[in-house]
């Protein structure tokens, strides 16, 4: 692949529902996400009101997808990029983006997949010792 990529991202651009269940698969996120629940899937994509994606000319190769009052918190659920294009500063690019759409006081909260648990501190976020989870009801 040309190893000078002219990357574009986008705020809350259309996405195609197979291609973001695409990008969840081959960025490996998709094993940890209902990807086989179109539903669920699609009620993902348009629900949350702050969506950075990136793209390589018409290929999505990644996103960030995150739940927000653009004011005080902002909950990053899904980062993900495509594994033939990790580590060429995609991820850092689409949580600076995400950053960028929200007002200056507003933190970012989100929980690391076993994978990216040494990723966070590496693009500026710190441990928070005092995060908790409710289950949900039934078994996701
Ligand atoms: C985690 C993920 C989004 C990172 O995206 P990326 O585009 O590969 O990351 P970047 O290129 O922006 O990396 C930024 C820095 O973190 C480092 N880094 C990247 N992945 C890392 C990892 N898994 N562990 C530790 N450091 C990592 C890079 O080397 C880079 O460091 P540098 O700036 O000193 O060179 C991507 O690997 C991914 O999609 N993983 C699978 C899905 C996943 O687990 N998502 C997180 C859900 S919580």
């Amino acid at each position: 692949m040309n190893s000078a990529l002219n990357i574009e991202y986008r705020v809350n651009a259309p996405l195609d529902l197979d291609a973001m269940i695409d990008l969840y698969r081959s960025s490996t996120l998709g094993d940890r996400r209902p990807v086989g629940e179109r539903d669920r899937m699609r009620r993902m994509r348009d629900e949350a009101n702050l969506c950075i994606t990136a793209w390589d000319a018409a290929k999505l190769v990644g996103i960030a997808r995150t739940m927000t009052d653009f004011s005080y918190v902002a909950y990053l659920s899904d980062l993900a990029v495509d594994l033939d294009y990790q580590r060429r500063g995609i991820g850092r690019m689409l949580i600076e983006e995400t950053r960028a759409a929200l007002e200056p006081k507003c933190m970012i909260v989100l929980l690391a997949a076993p994978q990216a648990v040494d990723y966070y501190p590496n693009v500026g976020f710190a441990r928070h010792e005092s995060a908790w989870i409710l289950r949900p009801q039934q078994d996701a």
